[in-house]
């Protein structure tokens, strides 16, 4: 019920009464008045007028299921959509789910990571209550070989739904980091368990820094947050809201090829990379060329000085902009 009066008032925007609150779920007036006040302990500031009723005046930047239930406008991503208040990584989490049954489209969200994984056997960390951890469970009729594409896929959603949801304008470093202004504010990991030829589950894990504002020194110069871009606290529920809207349309959008060929334009226009000399490194050797696009699979195509033009596999290289992160 919390959810479902949070979601009325939320779209009302106006009083609503408290009549019909009760009518609505057959309940009494104290039943109502008891989740009006859990939900002013969690924050939410609801006047309640004599005659009037409830209106929503201020809706605190928290992460709760009662509060992205009632936002979501999907009906596969984010159904259903658990938070934790803490968790090792979400991506993990998520695998345990996905393991014991937990349906294509659920998502995991958690305010404290303890031990987020970044790509490459890195970690990943965040401060708590204040940023993006999320992972979503897919569970989709796609070969293996595909998955990796998702990945980008994601990112698109991430910088579309961060446009509409703060205003901030993030470009995509390749294949998946979103940049504003030179700094990382958002990192991707996708992971999958498979057996021959045959997905389990894909996890695809989204971190975004939200409104932490101090870094950790060794990622001091290049990491930021969208609070400092968006000139104030950023309201996570709705950046998460708008990614897995988006999300859900790129994704069908996607799997009627299983390639990029429906999102390879839309991606194009987020990708910083394009036309700039990058260097990849891959292993133990290194080459610079010219950044040209992403084609079908994701791969990002670079003009080597010969004039060939070579597709790079985003599994295994770090791309690196001549003079620094970008
Ligand atoms: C990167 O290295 O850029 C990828 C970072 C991915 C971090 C996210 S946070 C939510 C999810 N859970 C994890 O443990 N990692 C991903």
């Amino acid at each position: 019920m919390k959810t479902e009066i949070l979601k009325i008032l939320r779209e009302a925007g106006d009083y609503v009464s408290g009549q019909e609150l009760c009518g609505r779920f057959q309940v009494s007036r104290t039943a109502v008045w008891k989740v009006i006040q859990k939900l002013q302990e969690e924050g939410y500031e609801i006047e309640a007028v004599k005659n009037r009723g409830y209106r929503l005046t201020l809706v605190p930047d928290v992460v709760t299921e009662a509060e992205l239930a009632s936002r979501l406008k999907t009906t596969c991503m984010g159904r259903p959509f658990y938070v934790y208040e803490e968790t090792d990584s979400t991506n993990a989490e998520a695998k345990r789910l996905a393991q014991e049954g937990a349906a294509h489209g659920t998502a995991v969200a958690a305010n404290v990571q303890t031990g987020g994984k970044g790509r490459r056997g890195r970690t990943w960390s965040m401060e708590p209550d204040a940023n993006i951890a999320m992972s979503l469970i897919l569970k989709p009729n796609l070969r293996p070989e595909n998955a990796s594409m998702l990945t980008l896929v994601m990112a698109l959603a991430a910088a579309q739904g961060i446009l509409e949801s703060t205003g901030v304008k993030a470009a995509i470093k390749w294949p998946n980091d979103l940049v504003v202004d030179g700094h990382k504010i958002c990192g991707i990991l996708t992971e999958m368990s498979t057996e021959i030829d045959y997905i389990h589950e894909i996890i695809v894990g989204i971190g975004i820094n939200c409104n932490q504002t101090e870094f950790p020194e060794e990622i001091r110069e290049t990491a930021g947050s969208l609070c400092q871009y968006a000139g104030q606290t950023v309201d996570r529920a709705a950046v998460m809201e708008r990614i897995l809207f988006w999300f859900e349309k790129y994704f069908a959008v996607f799997m009627e090829t299983q390639d990029l060929s429906g999102l390879q334009e839309a991606y194009g226009a987020w990708l910083l990379n394009t036309g700039k000399e990058v260097r990849i490194v891959k292993q133990d050797r290194s080459f610079t060329g010219k950044a040209l696009g992403i084609d079908v699979r994701g791969e990002l195509l670079v003009e080597l000085p010969d004039g060939t033009v070579t597709p790079v596999y985003a599994g295994e290289v770090s791309v690196r902009g001549l003079y620094g992160y970008v």
